[in-house]
């Protein structure tokens, strides 16, 4: 249950200030979700650590890194040029668009995906989707090309081309833009994430389909969650972050969620 009292200087700046009693919008209501690989397993995305996470016998972890692009970039390019197909062929799934409809519904809302897939850019409920500040991607954004030389960048949304890419400004190969295993995150991203716990504790942190393995993830959790804020947990399985949930639904992402946010936007417009 929310205390929307608690907290009466947020009506001010949230949409509903000068709604009906029992308008859709959750009007104090912050929120943070965290998302993870499960929430697009139900879009056919395999996730890492899953049965289907190898391809061709190798293991993610294994591509996923620099090392793997320096000796190898053709191979490595072949993976995130199969993965990217994929995503252009999925669908968002119902967790997505739930997900979307919170964003919608809160007073205040921030979506921290470790996914590089644009699932949830594309998810839409009632026509609107997730905008684009209220989402930063931890992981990087698959669709992205970009230098391993220079600063160089772009959105790829078309087929890919079937050779490694060179940088049309120096000549470097080009790479996928997202964040390798034992790379940096982006510190604008980080600073996005930092800047949303500042602004004050959640009445609401769900964390959705992701096995919690980075410290960051368990931690950014952990400390947005407010007093009397719930902090719940969509997994069919137990994971480190589990040991401090408020809630654990052990259920798919696409099952639990859209009945989750209905509770939610209920209680909190009640
Ligand atoms: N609904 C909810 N959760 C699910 C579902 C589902 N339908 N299917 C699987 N899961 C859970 C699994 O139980 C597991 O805990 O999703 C999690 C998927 O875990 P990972 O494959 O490890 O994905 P993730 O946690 O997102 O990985 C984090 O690691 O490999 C890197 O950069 C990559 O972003 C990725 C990061």
């Amino acid at each position: 249950m929310l205390h929307l009292a608690a907290k009466p200087h947020l009506f001010n700046i949230a949409r509903g200030a000068a709604d009906p009693p029992h308008s859709r919008y959750c009007l104090t209501m912050r929120v943070l979700v965290i998302t993870g690989a499960g929430v697009s397993a139900e879009s056919g995305i395999p996730t890492f650590r899953g049965k289907d996470g190898y391809w061709r016998n190798w293991d993610p972890a294994k591509l996923a890194t620099p090392t793997a692009f320096q000796s190898d970039p053709n191979l490595v390019w072949e993976w995130y040029r199969e993965r990217r197909k994929r995503i252009r062929a999925a669908q968002p799934n119902p967790a997505h668009e739930a997900i979307a409809r919170l964003a919608a519904a809160a007073g205040e809302f921030l979506l921290v995906t470790q996914n590089v897939d644009d699932l949830h850019a594309r998810a839409r409920w009632e026509g609107t989707h997730l905008s684009p500040e209220k989402m930063v991607q931890i992981h990087g954004d698959i669709f992205v090309t970009r230098c391993s030389g220079c600063d160089f960048g772009r959105r790829d949304l078309r087929e890919d081309e079937k050779e490694v890419p060179k940088c049309p400004d120096c000549g470097s190969l080009m790479r996928p833009g997202v964040v390798w295993f034992g790379e940096q995150l982006d510190l604008r991203e980080i600073e996005r994430v930092e800047g949303y716990l500042h602004q004050g504790p959640c009445d609401a942190v769900i964390v959705a389909g992701t096995t919690a393995l980075f410290g960051y993830i368990v931690e950014w959790a952990v400390r947005a969650v407010g007093e009397s804020g719930r902090l719940i947990e969509v997994n069919p399985e137990e994971t480190p972050l589990s040991q401090f949930a408020t809630e654990q639904i052990r259920e798919p992402a696409g099952v639990a969620l859209p009945g989750l946010v209905t509770s939610i936007v209920s209680d909190t417009s009640r």
